[in-house]
């Protein structure tokens, strides 16, 4: 009983995850991922052979796998990444959310649960449940507000939000009424290598290298809290060998920055690194697009309990991980070509061509 289950570990955070786990000898790994559009192998390519690690294709839903997953590789923990997690998404489609992200962690919870019952004592004592979630559980700030804390009320705003929301309830329950050994981290905008191109930072990037419009949407005075994704890796590690049961954690990077400063360092690094770009300055690109609905305005994270009582605190300071994240996409094009084939072109397509009525409106106000 060493080894972990990972379920999404060919997503974003999970693939960085899987991959600093494996790096750092933590122990054998089994993921668990339906592969969709989010879900790429090619994040894994270099751990594939790794006696250590072992993939299993499929649905957090299928309550007969995930069974057979848990009583096959007799894990000591589970760390619970899958999750449908782009809020535009979720308001152009909101049904996969609720079936992944509440149906899924029930069906883990309850698959543990019964797990956890074939264990020994001490195997009990010593199993937990991780699961992943989010900041914007807590719904969004003015500006003067302090930041979210473990005992904000939840207060989610998008139907992603509320998902993520009714699954950390879930996990709660399983706590206090089953005594399942359950972990909750609630973490700030992630950003690193590996991002799906549909997010801001890595969208803001493949866009620039391409010479396409960089669209803001509204204002771009929004504010989010970055944390690197390897300080996020580093966090899941340290509160999964020293958290408490029953407890939740705040994961944040201490860098509050506008959308519209995100993209204007970003692009006077790209000028600097790509010096001989076409589209230099790269800032001449940048559009303001209409605005998505119910767009939270801000999130901040209130880190202090996961120092206090983990140790656990960002490295990465905002510049040092900006610049690692642009190093990675300018040295991993192959990568960024094999994601942005195909069904990712029907998303461009459908999330941006209905905005960009309010560009020519709006344009200049973000510059
Ligand atoms: P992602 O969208 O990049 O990856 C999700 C992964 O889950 C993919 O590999 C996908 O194939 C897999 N998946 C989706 N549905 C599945 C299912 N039904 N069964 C099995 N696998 C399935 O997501 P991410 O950005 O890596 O986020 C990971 C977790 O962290 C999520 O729970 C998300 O809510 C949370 N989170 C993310 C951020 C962020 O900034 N990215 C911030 C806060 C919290
Ligand atoms: P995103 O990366 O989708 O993360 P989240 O919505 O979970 O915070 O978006 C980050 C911020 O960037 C958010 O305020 C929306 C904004 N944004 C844009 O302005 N333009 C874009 O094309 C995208 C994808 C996001």
């Amino acid at each position: 009983m060493n080894g972990i289950v990972v379920t999404g570990g060919a997503g974003f955070i999970g693939g960085n995850f899987v991959l600093h786990w494996l790096g750092q000898g933590l122990g054998p790994l089994v993921n668990l991922d339906k592969l969709t559009y989010a879900g790429n192998l090619q994040t894994l390519a270099s751990v594939q052979d790794n006696p250590g690690y072992t993939f299993v294709h499929g649905d957090i839903c299928d309550a007969e796998l995930v069974a057979k997953v848990f009583a096959e590789h007799k894990p000591r923990a589970i760390v619970h990444f899958a999750a449908e997690s782009h809020v535009d998404r979720s308001i152009l489609g909101p049904e996969a959310f609720l079936k992944t992200n509440i149906d899924g962690t029930f069906t883990l919870l309850q698959a543990a649960r019964n797990y956890m019952a074939t264990l020994s004592e001490e195997d009990q004592k010593n199993f937990r449940f991780l699961a992943v979630s989010t900041d914007e559980v807590y719904g969004t700030l003015e500006p003067n507000d302090p930041a979210f804390s473990e005992t904000t009320p939840y207060a989610p705003n998008s139907p992603y939000a509320a998902s993520k929301a009714a699954s950390d309830m879930l996990v709660r329950a399983w706590f206090h009424t089953y005594k399942l050994p359950v972990l909750t981290t609630n973490c700030s905008n992630n950003y690193g290598p590996y991002h799906f191109p549909e997010k801001l930072i890595p969208l803001m990037i493949t866009h620039a290298l391409a010479g396409k419009p960089l669209p803001i949407y509204g204002d771009g005075l929004q504010v989010r809290d970055w944390l690197y994704v390897i300080d996020h890796c580093k966090a899941i590690a340290a509160v999964l060998e020293k958290g408490t049961p029953g407890e939740t954690y705040n994961v944040g990077g201490n860098n509050q920055r506008t959308n519209k400063e995100v993209v204007h360092t970003l692009c006077a690094l790209l000028d600097e690194l790509v010096p001989d770009s076409p589209y230099k300055p790269h800032a001449q690109l940048i559009t303001s697009v209409k605005d998505r609905p119910g767009h939270d305005r801000r999130y901040a994270i209130d880190a202090t309990k996961i120092e206090r009582e983990i140790g656990w605190k960002p490295e990465e300071t905002f510049e040092t991980g900006l610049r690692k994240t642009v190093e990675w996409y300018l040295a991993n094009k192959e990568w960024v070509e094999g994601v942005t084939s195909g069904s990712y072109q029907q998303w461009m397509s459908a999330n941006y061509s209905h905005r960009t009525g309010a560009a020519a409106e709006k344009a200049g106000a973000v510059k």
